[in-house]
């Protein structure tokens, strides 16, 4: 398994009257150059997941593997794996702490005791990357950014230390329409033209569904299932069953299904809607 988990339980405050178990037995894998989308209501365990994948959090129970290898057996690689596992939070720009862009993206590199020109040269292919001009940002203050450009700003972060994983906590989250179609598209340019593997956690289906190759579900700290997203997101019973609305496209097209119309009913989003009406349009 490239990344994944095995098994993994997660307690919050174990020992405490506050003990809560945000994870129970959960075992799922990714292969390298996967999409995969996580996907499960409020308090279902995603961010306490995601937290496992880069060491920030250690299992109560289980394991999580990458490239075949326990992370969590020897401390020591910790700090390899936090750079081929890079981890974007929820709201990353509340952890914003630099006075420029250049010394935001430039805070990792420099860590890793890499040559002036080195660590410069880094933090340019990085914001180019997600498609802010360094010459226009660098000299930026990071608070003084549109929250679309915080979170570019948060994933060159990332991007600076050449990882192979790219995993995101909603990142999208509070973004408006425009802002968040722009930032999946990265997502789908760094995993198509960069061979990064993503996983990101999301509440709009729609997206995710048009993006994902593979799906993770979760409720109540359970893998509900694990698979390829078409499969997943067909399951619509399981996915109602826990709350999970579809997009309103998607009950269009089975609408129109049920009156006769020969279209496909595993359509998630309003481009692929469009061409399919189109397309009927000629089977009529
Ligand atoms: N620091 C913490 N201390 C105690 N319990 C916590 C803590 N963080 C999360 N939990 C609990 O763990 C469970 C899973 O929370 P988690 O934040 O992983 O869910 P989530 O799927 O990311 O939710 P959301 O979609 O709202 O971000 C919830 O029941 C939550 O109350
Ligand atoms: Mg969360």
């Amino acid at each position: 398994m490239f990344i994944g988990t095995k098994d993994l339980t997660y307690i919050y405050m174990p020992g405490t009257p506050f003990a809560a178990e945000a994870l129970s037995g959960v075992s799922f894998s990714l292969e390298r150059g996967d999409f995969a989308v996580l996907i499960g209501p409020s308090g279902s365990g995603k961010s306490t997941l995601i937290q496992h994948l880069n060491g920030l959090l250690s299992p109560t129970q289980g394991k999580v593997f990458f490239n075949d290898q326990d992370i969590g057996a020897d401390k020591k690689e910790l700090l390899f794996l936090r750079r081929k596992i890079g981890l974007v939070f929820q709201m990353p720009e509340e952890q914003f702490f630099s006075e420029t862009v250049f010394d935001e993206v430039a805070f990792a590199p420099r860590n890793l005791d890499l040559a002036g020109e080195e660590i410069a040269a880094r933090v340019n292919s990085a914001l180019a990357l997600v498609g802010l001009d360094p010459d226009a940002f660098k000299a930026r203050h990071p608070f003084r950014l549109s929250s679309g450009q915080k979170r570019l700003v948060a994933i060159a972060a990332v991007l600076s230390l050449h990882p192979e994983v790219l995993v995101l906590d909603e990142p999208t989250a509070g973004l408006d329409i425009s802002a968040r179609s722009h930032l999946f598209a990265l997502l789908r340019r760094l995993n198509a033209d960069e061979g990064l593997t993503v996983l990101v956690s999301t509440h709009h289906l729609d997206e995710a569904a048009a993006l994902a190759n593979r799906a993770v579900v979760l409720n109540r700290g359970r893998l509900v299932m694990c698979g390829p997203a078409g499969d997943v997101f067909q399951n619509r019973v399981k996915l109602k069953d826990i709350g999970l609305a579809l997009p309103p496209v998607t009950g269009i097209m089975d609408s129109l299904c049920e009156e006769g119309m020969p279209v496909r009913t595993d359509i998630f989003d309003l481009q692929s809607a469009r061409l399919e009406i189109l397309l009927l349009k000629g089977r009529l």
